[in-house]
């Protein structure tokens, strides 16, 4: 396939997990700072990149049907799109992508996407590439700043996972556990800041696993780095995920009940509430270990909203088992979670295990453990009834004069009142739902 001119507009389609997301971002900046503009949702744009999700079931048929699509509504419109793949599924499977799909001009892998420009200057004289090479921090450093954000924003600050447990894909695909330097994370926080965030998220597959050494050469852990972005005076929040048991420290527990600006939420995956599973997942803590350590963040933070991701069915798990889980879920109280069906992933050694559970059976799992998640989510959302909250402002609602915003607890509310994007509002909380709050604005506490 050749390609004759530089492509005019481009769309980013993320799937998967937020680091996705903000890799997403990061490639949509590269493209608009070679000058190629956006297109909305809908329209078609010369350059489609798929950003794509390895961890669950059929992301590489969702690819080759997505691309397929996309060669489709080109022929109707008598255009030929410029497809790049990237993402996970791009680093797991570029070749075979590449010998299958003549369409796609280039495979990106997550940690070389940095180098798209180039590719893209290959794919309009015809070249097609691939690059799913791993270097190591080296794509941070080549990315263009960013101008304007959302009063919400993604900061990667870690990269990649050593833990192996057995049913995923992540060590694969997304490579060793990387921290990001100190200091490129303090100016890349203020420089959000200073482009119009108050909520920073910091990402990493075990973003608590974060290392690195302070200004003055000290050892610090995600808890001292919590500290020090605490101090950029117009950042108002500060979240981080996705966390692992065996990374929490003393510290990061002690920073939940002494750094204000740290929102009282932990999103801490169990998985499984049964040892046996456990082991064999790989996950080297216990479902009473899990607990304990949750006990010691309710006890530094005793309104702390709790979050996990579960897999039901892994090979070889039994009722009892389950059932295991169920009491784990009860035990807990989650103010919200996410939960899955077991997926095999090739390669990894989980799906050369014995006793793969049947599809119904798994569906039946699933539904009841989303039963009881939900149950526990509504009962924390109507807790907050009656109450007031802080709700950092993120965007116009679908009704006029309706905002949409977060909580600290990470609920989004629907409110009316005086309130512009950006702002912190005080919040009456009058009615809740299994996946929001509704109220109203009682005042400004900070624009
Ligand atoms: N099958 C089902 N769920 C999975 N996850 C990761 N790998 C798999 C798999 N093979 C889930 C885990 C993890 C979340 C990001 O995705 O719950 O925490
Ligand atoms: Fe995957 Fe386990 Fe690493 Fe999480 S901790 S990314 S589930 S291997």
């Amino acid at each position: 396939m050749k390609y004759t001119s530089k492509p005019r507009t481009y769309r980013v389609k993320s799937f998967g997990c937020q680091m996705n997301v903000y890799d997403g971002e990061r490639m949509a900046e590269l493209l608009a700072a070679q000058g190629i503009t956006p297109v909305p949702e809908g329209e078609d744009a010369d350059l489609v990149v798929l950003n794509t999700c390895h961890i669950r079931e059929k992301a590489t048929e969702k690819v080759y049907s997505d691309i397929g699509r996309l060669v489709k509504a080109g022929e109707e419109a008598g255009r030929k799109p410029m497809i790049a793949v990237a993402g996970c599924v791009a680093q797991a499977e570029g070749e075979e992508i590449m010998a299958r799909a003549p369409a796609v001009g280039m495979v990106v892998g997550p940690q070389a996407y940095h180098r798209l420009p180039e590719m893209l200057d290959r794919a309009v004289k015809g070249q097609r590439s691939t690059d799913t090479d791993m270097p190591e921090d080296a794509k941070f450093a080549a990315l263009p700043k960013r101008r304007k954000v959302a009063p919400t924003a993604f900061l990667t600050v870690q990269e990649g996972c050593d833990k192996f447990c057995t049913y995923c894909v992540v060590p694969y695909t997304r490579g060793a556990e990387i921290s990001r330097p100190f200091n490129d994370l303090v100016e890349e926080a203020a420089k959000l800041v200073e482009a119009g965030a108050r909520e920073i998220t910091l990402l990493g597959q075990n973003v608590n696993a974060w290392s690195g050494e302070d200004a003055k050469g000290r050892a610090i852990g995600l808890d001292g780095l919590i500290r020090e972005l605490a101090k950029l005076p117009d950042l108002a929040r500060l979240r981080y995920t996705t966390s692992h048991p065996n990374d929490v420290t003393d510290g990061l527990i002690a920073a939940h009940g002494e750094v204000d600006k740290l929102m009282p939420y932990l999103h801490l995956p169990v998985q499984s509430g049964s040892d046996r599973v456990l082991k064999a997942m790989n996950r080297s803590h216990t479902a009473e270990s899990y607990l304990k350590l949750l006990e010691r963040f309710r006890e530094a933070r005793p309104d702390i909203a709790l979050s996990g991701d579960f897999i039901v069915g892994f090979p070889g798990e039994t009722d009892a088992e389950f059932e295991e889980t169920l009491s784990l879920v009860d035990a807990v109280g989650y103010a919200q979670a996410f939960s899955f069906k077991y997926s095999a992933r090739p390669g990894t050694p989980a799906a050369s295990m014995d006793g793969h559970v049947a599809k119904e059976v798994m569906d039946e799992r699933l539904q009841r453990l989303q039963a009881a998640l939900n149950r526990d989510q509504l009962a924390f959302n109507q807790a907050s009834v009656g109450k007031t909250c802080e709700v950092l402002v993120e965007r116009k609602g679908k009704l006029a004069g309706q905002w949409l915003g977060k909580s600290p607890w990470l609920q989004s509310v629907f409110f009316e009142g005086d309130a512009a994007i950006g702002d912190i509002v005080r919040v009456e909380l009058a009615e809740a739902g299994p996946n929001s709050l509704a109220g109203r604005v009682l005042e400004r506490v900070s624009a």
